[in-house]
């Protein structure tokens, strides 16, 4: 629905204008539209600025697809359950973050909307356990950080390896139907934050990965094989979790080459061996967790979170 054409701003009645002025003169500082009542249409911003920004009407209609409230402006802040974040573009705003929760049953994602909110940079699905679908190409152009907690039912490799300009993937809760990791990440060169947990993910840690990583996190899941030399040249790498897998072999001594490494889990997995001694020499490391292995040493934890 496009909105009604908002009528032309009427002239203050004439008994109110001296008022006006008087206090105008009182409060500079207001602009009149805070004083006269706001032309009227539903989807105005806020109206603490002179000029009223609308969001694009085909994203209105994307949203309400999605079951995401427009009677009131969806990008006002905070929005609906801090749903949609906006730009400020005119004429028209754009939605650059979306974040769908706790979706009912009959909400689908579509193509035609997904295509319609192409300016994301952001998709947060929480609790949404629509069917996933193909991604409009401009959309995975735009994707920066996309997040399905306990949703999505299942998803490929293949699908999520498209969303290759991606810094921030969380996937938690889900099945992830992949020969192992790499076939997801081969692609992803520009990613800082990797999360897919809990997803019954199989295969080994991939040969290869990439180096702008700072926080890994493949906990709860299938994985197999050992630590390799690939992960531990991460020098930018803050928290590795490879927590509750079936990771073996010893832990190599290069581990104590992530030197920013503040987190380190790699509880119960089937690591053998002693630890290595280069692990006490990573300067920030504050919770390490190593319980629930086959290692010689019987304190494998340290500090608290
Ligand atoms: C919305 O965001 C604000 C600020 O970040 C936060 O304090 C509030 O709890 C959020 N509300 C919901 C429903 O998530
Ligand atoms: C990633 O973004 C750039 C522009 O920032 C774009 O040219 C490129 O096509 C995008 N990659 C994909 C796979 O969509
Ligand atoms: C690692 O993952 C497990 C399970 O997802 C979680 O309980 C734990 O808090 C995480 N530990 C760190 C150090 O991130």
């Amino acid at each position: 629905m496009r909105p009604p054409p908002s009528p032309p701003p009427s002239p203050p009645p004439p008994l109110l204008l001296p008022f006006l002025l008087v206090f105008l003169f009182i409060f500079p500082n207001i602009t009149t539209s805070q004083i006269l009542p706001p032309t009227h249409s539903p989807i105005t911003s806020p109206s603490s600025s002179s000029t009223t920004t609308t969001l694009d009407p085909k994203q209105i209609r994307a949203l309400q697809s999605l079951n995401i409230p427009t009677s009131k402006d969806p990008c006002s802040q905070p929005s609906y359950q801090n749903a949609t974040i906006c730009d400020n573009t005119t004429p028209f705003r754009h939605v650059t973050s979306l974040t769908l929760s706790n979706c009912p049953s009959y909400v689908a994602l579509s193509f035609t909307a997904l295509k319609s909110l192409s300016t994301l940079h952001t998709l947060h699905l929480l609790n949404c356990h629509v069917p996933p679908i193909r991604f409009p190409p401009e959309l995975i152009s735009s994707l920066r950080s996309f997040t399905a907690v306990n949703s999505l039912r299942r998803v490929t490799g293949a699908w999520l390896s498209q969303l290759q300009n991606l810094t921030d993937l969380t996937i938690t809760n889900v099945q992830v139907k992949a020969s192992g990791p790499y076939v997801i990440l081969a692609h992803m060169n520009k990613l800082q934050s990797l999360t897919i947990s809990h997803a019954n993910l199989i295969g080994y840690l991939p040969g290869h990965i990439h180096s702008k990583l700072t926080h890994i996190d493949f906990s709860g899941n299938q994985l197999k094989g050992n630590i390799p030399i690939s992960i531990t040249i991460l020098d930018t790498l803050q928290s590795l979790n490879l927590s509750s897998n079936s990771l073996s072999g010893e832990i190599p001594a290069s581990i104590g080459d992530l030197i920013s490494l503040n987190f380190l889990s790699l509880a119960s997995n089937s690591f053998s061996g002693s630890i290595p001694d280069s692990i006490s020499a990573v300067p920030g490391l504050v919770h390490m967790d190593l319980s629930s292995n086959q290692l010689n040493e019987f304190y494998t934890e340290i500090g608290s979170v």
